[in-house]
This record gives C-alpha cells, sequence and structure tokens, in this order.
C-alpha cells in the first residue's frame, strides 16, 4: 500500500457515524479509497471501538498523561504519519488542531460542520440555526485552515428546518445529509482532481 490521497487518516472522538459512512462507502465501491488508521483522544469513544471490530488500526491517545498539548498532537501527527495517510478526515473530532498541525498537513485536512457555514460556527450550531429562525439548515465540509470552521468549502448540503423542529430532529436531519456530503467531499480530494483559489474550491470537469 502506499502513502497518498487515497488513504485517509480518520479522527473521532464520539460515536463516528460519519467515519461509518464513509467505511459504507469504500465497502460499497461508491468512494475509491481507504481508511488507514482511526485515532481518537477519547479512548470510550463508540466509534474507535467499531474501528477495531472492522479490522482498523486504531489508536487511542488521550490528552491525560500527555505532559502538554504540543506532546499530545506529536503522539497524533506520528500515528497519521505511520500510518501512510495522505488526507485527515475529521469527523467530530472535538480538539483544536494547533497552527503546526494545521501546517504540516495543509491542504489535506477535511472538517465537517452541521452548519451551512459562515453561518453558525462552533459549538451547537444546530440550536444556534434554530434560535436564529433560519428556514433553511444544513452541513458543510471544509478544508481546515487555522481559523475555527472557516477553511475552503468542498461540499455543502441542505435541509429544510420545520416548524416543529427541536434541536434533536433538525440534528438528526442534517446527520444524515452529513453522511452523504462527507463522501462527496472525499471522493474531490481523494481523486485529486482539485485546486484552492483563494476561498473556493473548483473541481476539475
Ligand atoms: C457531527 O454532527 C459533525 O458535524 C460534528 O460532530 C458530529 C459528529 O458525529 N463535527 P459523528 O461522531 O460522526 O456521528
Amino acid at each position: 500500500m502506499s502513502d497518498g490521497p487515497k488513504r485517509i487518516a480518520i479522527l473521532l472522538s464520539g460515536r463516528g457515524s460519519n467515519f461509518a459512512a464513509i467505511h459504507e462507502a469504500i465497502v460499497s465501491g461508491e468512494l475509491d479509497a481507504e481508511i488507514a488508521v482511526v485515532i481518537s483522544n477519547r479512548t470510550d469513544a463508540a466509534g474507535l471501538a467499531r474501528a477495531a471490530q472492522w479490522g482498523y488500526r486504531t489508536a487511542a491517545i488521550p490528552l491525560r498523561g500527555q505532559p502538554s498539548r504540543e506532546a499530545h498532537e506529536a503522539l497524533v501527527i506520528e500515528a497519521i504519519e505511520g500510518s501512510g495517510a495522505g488526507v485527515v478526515a475529521l469527523a467530530g473530532y472535538m480538539r483544536l488542531l494547533s497552527p503546526g498541525f494545521v501546517e504540516r498537513f495543509r491542504g489535506r485536512i477535511l472538517n465537517i460542520h452541521p452548519s451551512l457555514l459562515p453561518s453558525f460556527p462552533g459549538v451547537d450550531a444546530q440550536a444556534q440555526a434554530l434560535a436564529w429562525g433560519v428556514k433553511v439548515a444544513g452541513c458543510t465540509v471544509h478544508l481546515v485552515d487555522e481559523s475555527l470552521d472557516g477553511g475552503p468549502i468542498l461540499v455543502q448540503r441542505t435541509v429544510p428546518v420545520l416548524d416543529d423542529d427541536t434541536p434533536e430532529t433538525l440534528s438528526a436531519r442534517i446527520l444524515d445529509e452529513e453522511h452523504r456530503a462527507y463522501v462527496e467531499a472525499l471522493r474531490i480530494v481523494t481523486s485529486g482532481k482539485y485546486w484552492v483559489q483563494g476561498r473556493r474550491v473548483r473541481v476539475e470537469g
């Protein structure tokens, strides 16, 4: 197996439904890529257990026990590079990345956020959208830069906001679209047939 853009490192902290969607897309042949490693900062992440069950290489790297944030991140970088992954997919990874990390993998780190960015960055995006009263919500997969949820956008998908929505019902509707959006974005990035022009990501063809 060679290093490169078709090998994906997944970073997650929780249930891992986006990871599962990526796994299924690869298994079904919908996405021509492979998962090189699944890394979590939480030893008890359900997504990590699932990854191990499915036979993936996994790494649990908790912050606790590390002398510093930098030392923790160095271990994460080592796990990614040791797997030969060329793309890093953040899938519910609840830690901020340092500028050094972003620089190391620049243009090759993807994140998914449950809002139509640049609206509602940060935590509780779905509740923010409801509180604002928007009629259309959705999700965004973007390249990661040093800003919070602010890098160039790869894919967005929309859902309607219904009058009787709660943060839970809206989150569930958005999550279905997240799974499609992440696979679509990874198809673009793993194909290598895209380029970034300022804030705009252009896809060949
Ligand atoms: C998703 O809503 C994603 O947009 C956000 O964290 C959640 C992760 O869900 N960044 P899962 O662990 O992939 O199910």
